[in-house]
This record gives structure tokens, C-alpha cells and sequence, in this order.
């Protein structure tokens, strides 16, 4: 059983300098997952790794089996999932090549697919707060031991994507207080929550969003500030992991309590 699990988003496909034991591949009721799953050493643990878009990124945001991917986990035992994201900057203050810790959400995605529960017993799962407060405690405790910069709070805000955003839409997502844009958050928060799974998010800020930016936006420039944050990256997810006490003191684990109709 492996308790911890890491999801590699864009520019983030496997985890440098780390020992691999081995591969796990695995089918689930709902299809397959976005790859292998890599069993490490990491910071004196085992833990299990998914990159989100395949090992080459050759999987769209709104094509990820999200819920093979967290099935998945949840099938090696996984109760904690720290991911990675790319995100344009909304909020004045986040900048590119910052980075921040989640604690908040909105869902624009469109038709994906979003629950475990379509059949049988309804659930409605408390998602007041969508990101794990203990896990996002121990990222931002990993942050300062390394003496990084982040930003500790902030409003992500997930689109259905491919495409990037208009500017009259980034405009409308900042009056509705987004900080920052992504387009894999949703539904895999969800989904961890519906498994009891806790969940945080550590964010690139890759670029200024649609209209803040003077020019066009480029993938170009997403991949450049990825590729310049992966060390500093890398080093938070060892660090929180290091960091992170085994027992659980959220309500995560108990998601699916007084949740069933
Ligand atoms: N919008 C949506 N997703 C993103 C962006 C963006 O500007 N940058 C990186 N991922």
C-alpha cells in the first residue's frame, strides 16, 4: 500500500533524480488511466507517480480519464494526492514563475466526466473546502523550510480548455475573484474527494492570462517557465513530503459520511 501519490501535470512527466522501484500498470471499471503508475523513493518513502497527461503529453486536458487516474490510486492504496498544475496568472499579483497553493475552485469545465456516483446510492460531497487543508499546510510549511516565495491561498479557476481564454472571459473570471486559470483541477479535486482522498495543488503561474498579457499566448511560453520552475518543483514536493505526518487530520477521509441520500 502506498500512501502518498503525486499527479505531474504539464512539463512535469516523471521526477528527476528519484529512484524508481517499479511500474505499476493497471485497468479500472472506468477505462485506463493516463499511464503507468511509478512506485519511488521519495524523501525515505514509497510513492506512487501518475503523469496527468501521459509520459509524451499526449493527452488533452478535457481528454484525461480522471476517473481512471484517481481510481487507480485509490486502488494502490493511495489516501493523499499532491499534483502539479500550470496556470496563467489572473490576479495582478501572481506573477509568471510564481508559485501558489491553492484553496479555492470554480468549475467551468463542461461535460466531463465528474463523478463515481451516476448509479445507485446519491452522494452529495462537501466540497466548502475543495483542497485538503492539511496537505496544503504542508506544502506551504515545505515552501518556507526552503525559503520559496508562494502565494498561500488563491481561487483557481477551471476551464473546459483546449483553447486558451478570451480576454472579456479572463476579465469575467477575475470579477468573480479567480487568481489564477488552469484546465485539469476539475474534476480530478472532485474525484479525490468522492474517494476520500485528500487532494492540494501546487500551481506554476506559466503566464499573465488572456488580455493581461500585451501578446498572444503562446504554448511556448507555458513550457519555457515550467521547464525554468521544474528544480524549485521538485524540491517543494520532496520537501512536503518529508514534511507531511502520516496521520490524517482532515475531514477528507470521511467525505462519503452523512453524504448518501
Ligand atoms: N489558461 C488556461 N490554462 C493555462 C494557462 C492559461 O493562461 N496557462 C497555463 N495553463
Amino acid at each position: 500500500m502506498y500512501t502518498i501519490g503525486i499527479i505531474g501535470g504539464s512539463g512535469v512527466y516523471d521526477m528527476p533524480g528519484i529512484e524508481l522501484v517499479k511500474n505499476i500498470t493497471l485497468d479500472t471499471p472506468y477505462g485506463a488511466p493516463s499511464g503507468a503508475y511509478s512506485v519511488i523513493k521519495i524523501s525515505g518513502r514509497e510513492a506512487v507517480f501518475l503523469p496527468r497527461h501521459g509520459s509524451g503529453h499526449s493527452i488533452a486536458p478535457h481528454r484525461v480519464n480522471y476517473r481512471a487516474n484517481l481510481w487507480g490510486f485509490k486502488e494502490l492504496g493511495v489516501c493523499r494526492i499532491l499534483s502539479t498544475g500550470a496556470v496563467g496568472g489572473i490576479n495582478r499579483l501572481f506573477n509568471a514563475g510564481d508559485i501558489a497553493i491553492a484553496d479555492q475552485l470554480i468549475d467551468m469545465t463542461k461535460g466531463r466526466e465528474s463523478t463515481f456516483y451516476n448509479e445507485g446510492k446519491v452522494y452529495h460531497v462537501d466540497f466548502t473546502s475543495p483542497y485538503c487543508p492539511q496537505l496544503r499546510q504542508a506544502f506551504i510549511d515545505g515552501a518556507k523550510s526552503l525559503n520559496f516565495h508562494v502565494h498561500t491561498r488563491g481561487t483557481y479557476v477551471c476551464t473546459e480548455g483546449p483553447r486558451l481564454e478570451s480576454a472579456a472571459e479572463i476579465r469575467f473570471y477575475s470579477i468573480i475573484g479567480a487568481d489564477m486559470v488552469g484546465m485539469t483541477a476539475m474534476p480530478e479535486a472532485q474525484l479525490a474527494r468522492e474517494l476520500e482522498i485528500c487532494y492540494s495543488t501546487v500551481a506554476v503561474i506559466t503566464n499573465p492570462a488572456a488580455g493581461i498579457a500585451a501578446d498572444r499566448l503562446t504554448v511556448t511560453e507555458v513550457m519555457a517557465t515550467m521547464k525554468e520552475s521544474s528544480e524549485r518543483l521538485n524540491a517543494l514536493i520532496a520537501r512536503t513530503i518529508s514534511v507531511v505526518t502520516t496521520e490524517r487530520r482532515c475531514s477528507c477521509g470521511e467525505a462519503l459520511k452523512d453524504a448518501g441520500m
